[in-house]
């Protein structure tokens, strides 16, 4: 195992966190407890988190201004102070929805998340310094690049939650469901109350909705919660572990932290039975197990 994995491995498994994480999730529960600024903050309005995208300003500009500290000499000074200072200011945003999207984490992914979070205040504060110290006239230059670098950890860390952990993936990213019309049960059993079915291998929720049989995936896009086991409020479904509402006839987020609909599912009825299928276009979706067993013989 390398080095890196070693530590990220070390991270995961390290208890002696969650009491740290405990207080600050009751420190977030309290400053974030408005649903709406929770919903804000998911980024429902892109259709994506917001905090990968929000980042993108402080850390543009303060590693830019790191970057004129090294190579622009005593003339750009002014230049990187300017650059720190904007870098400061569009940091809280980026680290309240950054503080959203962990407070629904747990377990490993928490436990990393903290970590990007340390790594983050280290580097901003660092930065912070560093603007002070060139406001009284010093170069400012060594506690730069300690925010550098403290960044580049943060960022390393905010990598691994996403692409190794999952977090803010939309969780149905590789299921696929029935291509072909494919029979689930009869249409008698379909009332207003919702329930899970499994189709090929993939949860599904059914239930009626505007007067008619609907099919949603029953995976929540958020973090996985079934949502049948949810609670239904007109025609949308309320998750049971973070609150997300989606419309159980499009599949549409009403209401985050979930920022991915769910996806729908064709219904047909024949013969008394209810058939559902979903057409993809989307590789991975398509291909989510690699070759059937056949073709790598062949
Ligand atoms: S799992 Fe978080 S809102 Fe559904």
């Amino acid at each position: 195992m390398r080095v890196s994995e070693r530590v990220l491995d070390r991270l995961e498994r390290e208890q002696a966190l969650d009491p740290v994480a405990g207080r600050a999730a009751a420190f977030w529960s309290t400053a974030l407890r408005s649903p709406r600024l929770r919903d804000l903050l998911s980024g429902r309005a892109l259709g994506h988190p917001l905090h990968p995208a929000a980042v993108i300003v402080p850390a543009g500009t303060l590693l830019s201004a790191t970057l004129l500290d090294v190579t622009g000499g005593a003339g750009l000074r002014p230049a990187a102070r300017r650059l720190i200072g904007l870098g400061l200011l569009s940091a809280g945003p980026a680290a309240a929805a950054g503080w959203s999207d962990w407070l629904d984490t747990d377990g490993a992914e928490r436990r990393i998340g903290l970590v990007h979070a340390a790594a983050n205040i280290v580097g901003i504060g660092s930065y912070a310094v560093s603007w002070w110290q060139r406001h009284r006239g010093a170069s400012g230059l060594a506690t730069s690049l300690a925010g550098a670098t403290a960044l580049g950890v943060g960022g390393w860390l905010g990598g691994h939650l996403a692409y190794a952990l999952g977090v803010g993936v939309d969780t149905t990213a590789f299921q696929r469901g029935p291509a072909d019309w494919t029979d689930v049960l009869a249409t008698g059993e379909v009332t207003t109350a919702l329930r899970q079915v499994g189709v090929d291998g993939v949860p599904v929720l059914l239930t009626r909705a505007d007067g008619r049989i609907v099919a949603i995936n029953d995976r929540c896009t958020h973090r996985g919660a079934p949502l049948s086991d949810g609670e239904r409020d007109g025609d949308c479904v309320e998750c049971p572990w973070h609150g997300s509402r989606f419309e159980l006839t499009s599949g549409q987020v009403v209401r985050g932290p979930a920022t991915r609909p769910q996806p729908v599912y064709e219904v047909r009825e024949r013969d008394g039975r209810v058939e559902l299928r979903r057409s993809e276009v989307r590789a991975l979706r398509a291909n989510p197990v690699g070759p059937p067993l056949t073709s790598l013989r062949a």
